[in-house]
């Protein structure tokens, strides 16, 4: 297949200064849950989006010194120089491909709390720490800047010394640099507080520092925000941004700009659309001659196309896109449109930095996975026999393990008992502002459609004998799970409607039975689903109040970054919202709620409940193949996957379906499953501590 010439634009090399991107697929910054403390995981995954096409690889935020720790969120750093090594891992691997390597300059400031080296950290002023840890920033004076100065630029050198091409000065996101062009954050009264020249001038400073040290052999970026504070969706607000922005528009090589909010840089699917930031950014390019990058969640290269043409940006810059695709670039150059897995906007991908552990995405299983597992978004071992693979149920997990089954050259049959592929992604696309998530069912679709090995066979539901009956060497049961009907305590499911009395489920939901109302809808699940649910039946005219037993709504939307515009859509919806109290009782009149801390009980009008709690594995098909096995077994492998193993997010069945395909045949070392990225004594270098002598 060719290119289409529409998108030839999108492959023209951009000069960056005194380097060149080969062409205008520009991976931004973006951790990993992986920096410093697992650097062969980390090159082994950019390398994969060089090799994807990729005209530009960064790392995540790099912290130039221990002042700015962000643990247990993982930073890459450049501390010293054995942080070369690791960097050069990736650097190498990236220019196998002919891409750029960037690396961005972070200093945290108030965002963070240096929990792990425990020195006090700077900031323009003394500040309460932004992320709620009950620490200060110290108010740098004049020696701290020069100290600053001289440590991002050591940095910088070591950079370029590790085989980067881009370096940053990184003015945004709400860290450090950001807080000197603040004016409402820098209250200094010396030369870098007060007026504008006074505010911008660190920025300046660094970006001449960086040129000087660096900028022979390196374009030097700055990433910046466009507008100045949060404001109503699609209502930027400038103030000083563009004259701020003129004062060092000629200053970099290159802008990499994004905006106040970080919910709508990041945004989710559900709450902000491709390509949000332009009317944001819009005028940047009018008042500099440099290249500029931004981002969109973008998918779509007519998108892109037309946000270069109309001089938008020059370079198409992407974090998420690049996480579930690493292969896009290629796959528009190679004409595969239909190929291309697109991001759905979930954030699984950032809950990885928040957790402190490695990335994962929902639609791409290989992300984090290409060093350690040896998966690769792309490709798949050989088949290891010629043996029959029967899998049942289509949902994620299912779909997954059929793709990558077939990829493999498997003959499979994948039989689902309804009349439509997708599972619970179907199922809940349907859902107010959830339609991306169908994306999951339709890229794994179109790639089955390619592959005469996988027979597809809807509407059949499978019986234990009808197993028996296909003959199939290895069965998989991926059946999913249902929304239960009661609730855990914290030990047991427990029911809290008497016999008769109805109580609904998100499952009911989406089958188009809904409750008259008014109606408690409680949250024992704590992530986007009780939300959806009550949006959903806000808009069928019921009257609605959010329980749950957390303090915070969608607790655990905290890790994607979505908690805050969950909460702000309910209010606006006018959805009452009550925090920690648990849901004991309903008898169809009103719902018993019970304080968590206090105990005390309060009783809530209501004509309806959905519980929104946890959900049981359809796993009855397997409990009855299992239990026709005689002495000598079954006659096939037998396991479960996905939801009907262990419930848990969608990213968790796509991984566990790529996991079964993967294991199937291949030869597993019990006592090492899969290689560990950590130090390995031996490798460690000497503490450089001295110690004070004991008299
Ligand atoms: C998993 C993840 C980690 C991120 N980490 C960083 C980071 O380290 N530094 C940074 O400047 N931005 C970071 N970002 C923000 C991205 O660079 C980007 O601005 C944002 O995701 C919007 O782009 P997209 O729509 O292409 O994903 C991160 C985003 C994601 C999804
Ligand atoms: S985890 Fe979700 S948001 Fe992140 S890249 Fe994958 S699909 Fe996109």
């Amino acid at each position: 297949m060719v290119r289409d010439p529409r998108y030839d634009i999108l492959f023209e090399p951009v000069k960056i200064g005194p380097v060149t991107a080969p062409n205008r697929f520009y991976q931004v910054p973006h951790c990993t849950g992986m920096g410093h403390l697992r650097p062969q995981m980390l090159a082994e995954m950019r390398r994969v989006k060089a090799e994807g096409g990729w005209g530009v690889v960064c790392t995540e935020y790099c912290s130039i010194h221990p002042t700015s720790d962000d643990l247990t969120t993982v930073s890459a750093t450049l501390w010293n120089d054995d942080d070369i090594r690791a960097h050069r891992v990736m650097t190498d691997k990236v220019h196998e491909y002919g891409s750029l390597a960037g690396a961005e300059l972070w200093y945290g400031g108030v965002r963070s709390a240096n929990n792990f080296t425990r020195l006090p950290p700077m900031d323009v002023a003394s500040m309460p720490n932004a992320e709620g840890h009950p620490y200060q920033t110290r108010a740098m004076d004049c020696a701290d800047i020069r100290e600053l100065r001289h440590w991002h630029r050591k940095a910088a050198i070591r950079a370029r010394d590790a085989g980067f091409d881009i370096v940053y000065v990184y003015a945004t996101h709400g860290y450090l640099l950001a807080n000197f062009l603040d004016p409402r954050a820098n209250t200094r009264r010396d030369e870098y507080g007060g007026s504008l020249e006074n505010r911008v001038r660190l920025i300046r400073e660094l970006i001449e520092d960086t040129k000087e040290a660096v900028g022979d052999r390196c374009a030097v970026a700055v990433r910046f925000k466009a507008d100045e504070t949060i404001g109503e969706d699609g209502k930027p607000e400038w103030g000083e941004r563009r004259e701020m922005f003129e004062m060092l528009a000629e200053l970099p090589d290159l802008w990499d700009i994004n905006v106040a909010d970080y919910t709508l840089e990041m945004g989710m699917s559900r709450f902000v659309k491709e390509g949000a930031l332009e009317p944001y950014m819009n005028w940047v390019k009018s008042v500099t001659s440099k290249p500029v990058v931004s981002v969109g969640r973008f998918t779509s290269p007519d998108t892109m196309v037309s946000q270069v043409k109309r001089g938008i940006v020059d370079l198409i810059g992407a974090a998420r896109p690049s996480i579930a695709d690493p292969f896009l670039p290629r796959k528009i150059d190679e004409g595969r449109l239909e190929d291309i897995r697109e991001c759905i906007g979930c954030n699984i991908c950032y809950s990885g930095d928040a957790l402190g552990v490695p990335i994962r995405c929902t639609q791409n299983p290989a992300m984090g996975e290409e060093w350690r597992r040896g998966w690769h978004p792309e490709r798949a071992p050989a088949k290891g026999s010629d043996a029959t693979v029967l899998i049942v149920g289509a949902g994620p997990a299912g779909l997954e393990a059929a793709r990558t089954l077939g990829l493999r050259g498997y003959n499979v049959m994948l039989a689902e008992g309804t009349r439509t592929l997708g599972g619970r992604v179907t199922r809940e696309a349907g859902l107010p502002g959830m339609s991306e998530y169908i994306r999951v069912r339709d890229y794994r679709e179109q790639q089955l459609l390619k592959m005469p090995n996988v027979e597809v066979f809807l509407d059949s539901p499978l019986s234990a004998e009808d197993v028996f009956e296909t003959g199939a060497d290895h069965v998989a049961i991926a059946t999913g799970a249902d929304w239960r009907r009661d609730r855990f305590d914290g030990k047991t499911y427990v029911p809290i409607a008497p016999e008769g009395v109805r109580v609904f489920t998100p499952d009911d939901i989406m089958d188009g039975n809904l409750p008259e109302g008014p109606v408690v809808v409680f949250d024992g699940d704590n992530y986007y689903m009780a939300s959806v649910i009550a949006e959903r039946l806000v808009g069928a005219g019921l009257a609605v109040t959010y329980v749950t037993e957390e303090d915070s709504v969608s607790a655990w939307a905290g890790h994607t970054s979505e908690r805050w515009r969950i909460r702000s859509r309910l209010m606006d919806l006018g959805v009452q919202i009550v925090t920690a109290h648990a849901l004991t009782q309903f008898d169809g009149e009103s719902a018993l709620l019970e304080c968590e801390y206090s105990g005390t009980e309060a009783r809530l009008p209501a004509r309806d409940v959905v519980l929104v709690t946890q959900r049981a594995p359809r796993d009855r098909l397997y409990h009855e193949i299992l239990a026709r096995a005689g002495d000598e077994g079954l006659p096939f492998t037998l396991e479960r996957i996905g939801d009907a193993e262990a419930p848990a997010i969608v990213a968790a069945a796509v991984h566990a379906g790529h996991r079964y395909a993967t294991g199937l045949d291949a030869a597993l070392d019990r006592d090492e499953p899969f290689p560990h990225d950590r130090p390995i004594i031996g490798d460690i270098a000497p503490s450089t501590a001295r110690h004070a002598k004991v008299a």
